[in-house]
């Protein structure tokens, strides 16, 4: 990593507007991203979060069946913005990263952990949460700026029969990346921390 792990963290933003040259091989990318599959914690060691990489022609396939998707059920007039964004926001970049959630495994733990088993849907989110944002400051480490997106569960058939997904596999989030073309602002005021934080010591 270029940054500490606090800067790194401190540094991640939301990118709306990026390109798609790369700085990194797609290699290095995937590389990158198996060690954070690897090193990432989850509920009970589940294991259960599953990531798609997509680049080139199957990122800008991706934010098609997003277009196509969007304009069944949305007004053409609000369609001209919808596209604009999905068009300059997201498929401007070089490659898309879908997270699921293996949802046999979630059910197995169900299962094998049944005092908890009400928990594990939850426990999933998590999981897949603690893979999204070790992969968003990661390609942030990397020079990319990324975003995290949600339009599943509308996508959700047809990126399944795309890319073939196992039936099981649950889509939990989108996370288009590219190279960063401006710099977000400024961060909107922090709320004060000693409202978020409480700290007992002798
Ligand atoms: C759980 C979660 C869900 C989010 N969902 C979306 C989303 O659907 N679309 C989007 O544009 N940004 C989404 N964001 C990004 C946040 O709006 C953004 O991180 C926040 O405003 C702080 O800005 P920053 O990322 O630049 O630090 C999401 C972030 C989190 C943590």
């Amino acid at each position: 990593m270029k940054h500490s792990f606090l800067e790194a963290l401190e540094n991640r933003r939301s990118y709306y507007s990026i390109g798609a040259a790369m700085s990194v091989s797609q290699q290095d990318i995937v590389k990158t991203i198996d060690r954070i599959m690897l090193a990432t914690p989850s509920a009970y060691n589940s294991q259960s979060s599953r990531v798609v990489i997509l680049f080139g022609i199957h990122h800008i396939c991706l934010w098609g069946i997003v277009k196509q998707t969007l304009a069944k059920i949305v007004t053409p007039e609000a369609f001209i913005g919808t596209r604009e964004k999905i068009d300059n926001c997201f498929a401007a970049g070089c490659g898309t990263i879908l997270f699921y959630e293996d949802m046999k495994v979630v059910e197995q733990m169900k299962v094998d952990f049944a005092t908890y088993a009400d928990k594990f849907d939850t426990y999933a989110e998590h999981t897949s949460a603690m893979h999204q944002l070790a992969i968003w400051t990661a390609l942030e480490d990397m020079g990319f700026g990324a975003t995290l997106q949600h339009y599943n569960p509308l996508i959700d058939t047809q990126v399944a029969e795309q890319w073939n997904i196992d039936k099981s596999w649950r889509l939990i989030a989108q996370m288009p990346f590219g190279t960063p073309l401006t710099t977000p602002g400024t961060k909107a005021q922090h709320l004060p921390l000693n409202e978020r934080r409480l700290v007992f010591s002798d």
